[in-house]
């Protein structure tokens, strides 16, 4: 299988190019009834679209997507629902002195020796283009979780080089969009003064044609005990693998993640108790929300680390397809920080795990 496809029973196949016509999904399992709109497919596509601010990518993309199939009257239908984005603002030209040589740090050397054949504008296939659709199917899965278990994904961004937010208890997807003042919040950091600190280092960066990598984190709240598989298909792994199947992706971590290496088990232990309903919960969530693979009720917490864009408009050491040494400059518009415009991604890619999951966990006739 040539891996297009994730999921079992929300399953979503993508397909598209970075500067080719478009990118379309097509997602199956939805369950007919949800309410869905090109409008609240925007909201999501908005806050991944480049050049919503200035320490974005200035590619021009107005990202409205067309639903193909699968809705009527404003209803998704419970068949397979097509929806596709176009590409408006490829400057193909941009990537003429480079369909040679291989960018350091990008995908070109790895998928010639996969393909022996590339598009070599802009990354093709292994562009964050192809994110747009994902983005577009992640609407879909938050809305199933939204209104079949009251649950939300948020994702925010920790740190951006050496500035670490102060993060606030419980994230609101407001505090994510919006500083203090109403203004917009362009770094998606919830703590205003790192992300005032997160700004001028990405401005700084930019300027000295460099960039910068940063650690983002996701929260999912509402998810009831009882998602996910003891074995292969452990909550933990398909999220895992939902994270690293983003672009630039080197590390994610759950819960205490890599703190564990230095805990006792008497530190790391969440204890159990019971909340005022009744319902089992921990005391502490060291463990992220998932136990054994499956999830304990408790918020799922994950972090995933973003390496600095590797395409640069300084000078940078490489070889062409021939092994020659050479010099290369990327030409084409790119963000000097990831992280911003990575949030919405990561949210999609966790909601539609969780709504494989919950989908799923249905299936066993227990609810
Ligand atoms: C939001 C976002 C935008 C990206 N834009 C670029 C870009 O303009 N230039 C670039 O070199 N890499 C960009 N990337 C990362 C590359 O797609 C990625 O590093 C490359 O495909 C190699 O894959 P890997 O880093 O996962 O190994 C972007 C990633 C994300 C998440």
């Amino acid at each position: 299988m040539p891996g297009n496809t994730f999921g079992h029973t929300f399953r979503i196949t993508t397909a598209g190019e970075s500067h080719g016509p478009g990118n379309v999904v097509i997602i199956d399992g939805c369950p007919p009834g949800i309410e869905l709109t090109v409008d609240d497919l925007v909201v999501d596509l908005d806050r991944r679209k480049p050049g919503q601010s200035k320490i974005v990518t200035q590619r021009k993309e107005s990202d409205r997507p067309e639903i193909l199939s699968g809705v009527f009257e404003g209803k998704t239908t419970g068949t397979s629902i097509a929806i596709l984005v176009r590409n408006e603002d490829q400057k193909s030209r941009d990537y003429d002195d480079i369909k040679d040589l291989y960018r350091p740090g990008h995908a070109d050397f790895t998928f010639d020796a996969r393909y022996g054949f590339r598009d070599y504008r802009g990354g093709g296939r292994s562009s964050a283009r192809e994110t747009v659709a994902r983005v577009a199917a992640g609407v879909v899965a938050k809305k199933i979780l939204a209104r079949e278990l009251g649950a939300e994904v948020v994702g925010y961004v920790v740190q951006i080089g050496d500035v670490r937010a102060d993060v606030p208890e419980h994230v609101t997807l407001e505090q994510v969009e919006k500083l203090p003042d109403g203004s917009p919040n362009v770094t998606r950091c919830p703590d205003p003064e790192a992300a005032a600190k997160m700004v001028a280092l990405i401005e700084e960066v930019r300027k000295a044609q460099d960039s910068i990598g940063g650690v983002a984190e996701v929260v999912a709240r509402g998810i009831p005990a009882g998602l996910g598989e003891p074995v292969f298909d452990k909550l933990r792994a398909d999220l895992g693998k939902a994270l690293f199947s983003l672009p630039a992706v080197l590390g994610v971590e759950t819960g205490a993640g890599f703190g564990v290496a230095t805990l006792r088990g008497s530190e790391n232990n969440d204890v159990f108790e019971t909340d005022a309903h009744g319902r089992v919960r921990t005391r502490t969530n060291r463990h992220g929300g998932m136990l054994g693979g499956i999830s304990s009720g408790m918020p799922i917490v994950l972090r995933a680390a973003v390496k600095p864009t590797s395409s640069l408009s300084r000078e940078q050491d490489t070889i062409d397809r021939e092994g020659r040494p050479a010099k290369i400059r990327t030409k084409g518009r790119h963000d000097p920080c990831l992280l911003p415009r990575f949030v919405p991604m990561a949210e999609a890619m966790v909601a539609i795990v969780l709504a494989d999951h919950w989908l799923r966990f249905k299936a066993l006739g227990r609810v």
